[in-house]
């Protein structure tokens, strides 16, 4: 596997892998990867013979009060990990790399990200979906897999793909879970362990709402409140926002129709966590 720094070698090797007649997948992420992370490069290797992974904890989508600066970054091991899980070329540019040349243009939502957490990070959508333009421009990949844990990001990068007419199909998989039920998270990491047994609330909270769906419950204020009974039980957990929404709008709904989700962001100590369960009947 090569791990290469500028936008040429990436443009070179992609040229390289297409004139062989390879597809190409591309997995983004921010590094510090986990097992969320290395289900996506197999999703990717799925469907496209060459898995471009990119590694870069993108600025732009950080707020001023946020934690860019502690973000976890170790790119050995990183590339270590991508390379023994089958990815073909690890992108792993410098800020500058990707930002040096003027600054005239950015991606912004008109829809789908003005709540939650858009509402919850100002500019944070905006950030996330410059930088993936212009990394679906540098890869220039057949297939894209993002996560379902970050639901809202997935919905607007679709968008964005179907409505910039970019040709790339953007996949969503699964959230991977740990044995306790935490989704991963690159973040969990900063949870000591009295702050982990307060976060189990979250996912317990959300499969309270799938169950309460399951058993035939529609009412988005009703499913709302079966969540937010067990995290309010939670001492140990701030929360930001719980909403049932329609995944195409990201809207609240009143009734849980097929396309509804439970979405939800906790604070845990000093800790930002987002999950979410789909409600499907
Ligand atoms: O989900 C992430 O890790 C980031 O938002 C992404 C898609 C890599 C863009 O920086």
């Amino acid at each position: 596997m090569n791990v290469v720094p500028t936008i040429a070698d990436v443009r070179a090797a992609v040229a390289g892998a297409r004139a062989r007649g390879e597809t190409i997948s591309f997995v983004p992420t921010m590094g510090a990867l986990h097992e969320g992370h290395l289900s996506l490069v197999d999703a990717a290797r799925r469907v496209g013979g060459y898995v471009v992974m990119s590694i870069f904890v993108n600025p732009l989508q950080f707020g001023p009060n946020e934690d860019l600066a502690r973000y976890p970054r170790d790119l050995e091991s990183d590339t270590r990990r991508a390379s023994e899980r089958g990815t073909s070329l690890v992108f792993a540019p410098s800020v500058d790399e990707i930002y040096r040349r003027e600054r005239t243009i950015e991606v912004r939502a008109i829809r789908l990200g003005e709540e939650w957490e858009g509402a919850s990070r100002p500019g944070h959508f905006t950030g996330v979906l410059t930088v993936v333009a212009k990394l679906f421009n540098i890869v220039q990949p057949d297939f894209a897999v993002f996560g379902q844990k970050d639901l809202q990001q997935a919905a607007l990068v679709q968008a964005m793909a179907r409505e910039l007419d970019l040709p790339v199909e953007v996949m969503v998989e699964p959230t991977v879970r740990d044995s306790d039920g935490l989704a991963l998270s690159s973040r969990n990491q900063f949870l000591g362990p009295a702050d982990r047994m307060a976060a189990l609330a979250l996912p317990r909270a959300l499969m309270k709402v799938r169950a309460a769906h399951k058993s035939g419950v529609r009412g988005g204020a009703e499913l709302e409140r079966v969540a937010e009974e067990v995290l309010a039980a939670e001492p140990g957990i701030d929360l930001d926002y719980l909403a049932v929404v329609d995944r195409r709008t990201f809207k609240r709904v009143k009734t849980g129709g097929a396309h509804a989700a439970a979405i939800a962001a906790v604070r845990v100590g000093g800790t930002r966590l987002i999950d979410n369960e789909l409600l499907e009947s």
